[in-house]
């Protein structure tokens, strides 16, 4: 059940969306596709999916790297921000996830620029390190939260200075600020901002964000150094 502040929240979204994003026919038939896999509905809100596009745009990014495709959502809302030579990489574990993304990808245009690999995003980073498919000039993380300070080593590996990376919940419904919790994704929150505060090649920082999706926050940082 929604709280009281959740409804307002969403509310306001609807009405954001309805003024400053309009009708999203492909980006709706996504989340269908997703529901009818029965995939877990922890896609970015629609305002939160056209900021990560926005923010790509304004960067000019060319070459975008994403962990934790799911159905493919936010991948679609990062592709729209590519210019007609971008490439997208996304990393996804879960081959059933894969799949769907795939063909919701390809539905909605971008089957030539965005590819989805499948595998531990821990096996599959080393891989794109290996290939020389760096370096990226914007980076998505999202995948699973355990993983998230090894993704930031990682994604520091992939790209340059300038580069932009972007985390997905880094704000928890503001639990990131109890140092005692015993809950494994806080704490693992906790250890990516502590890592990205002490970080010199970043500068960075959160913005806490609300909406249909509830509390949550988006890190943002640039490379500033090699
Ligand atoms: N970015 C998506 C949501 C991603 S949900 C969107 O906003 O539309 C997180 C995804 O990360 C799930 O699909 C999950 O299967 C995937 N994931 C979990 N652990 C992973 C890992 N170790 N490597 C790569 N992907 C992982
Ligand atoms: C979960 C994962 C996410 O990336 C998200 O944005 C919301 C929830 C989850 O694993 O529950
Ligand atoms: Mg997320």
């Amino acid at each position: 059940m929604a709280t009281k502040e959740e409804e307002i929240w969403s509310r306001a979204e609807q009405y954001i969306v309805e003024h400053l994003l309009g009708r999203d026919e492909a980006l709706d038939s996504v989340l269908a596709a997703a529901q009818a896999a029965g995939m877990p509905d922890i896609q970015v809100s629609p305002t939160h999916g056209k900021l990560l596009m926005l923010l790509a745009q304004m960067h000019g990014a060319k070459k975008i790297l994403e962990i934790g495709t799911l159905a493919g959502y936010s991948t679609i809302w990062l592709a729209r921000a590519l210019p007609a030579e971008g490439k997208l990489v996304t990393l996804e574990f879960d081959p059933k996830h894969a799949a769907v993304a795939r063909g919701n990808i390809a539905k909605a245009g971008f089957a030539e620029r965005v590819e989805v690999r499948v595998g531990s995003a821990l096996d599959t980073l080393p891989l794109l390190k290996a290939e020389g498919t760096g370096p990226f000039d914007f980076v998505f993380i999202d995948a699973n939260k355990t993983g998230y300070s090894d993704y930031l080593g990682w994604a520091l590996q992939l790209t340059q200075r300038g580069s932009v990376i972007v985390a997905d919940n880094a704000v928890q419904a503001g639990r990131i600020a109890d140092a005692d919790s015993d809950d494994t994704t806080v704490q693992a929150i906790r250890s990516f901002i502590e890592k990205l505060g002490a970080e010199p090649r970043v500068s960075a920082t959160i913005v806490q964000c609300v909406g249909s999706k509830g509390y949550d926050g988006l890190a943002i940082g640039i490379v500033t150094g090699d």
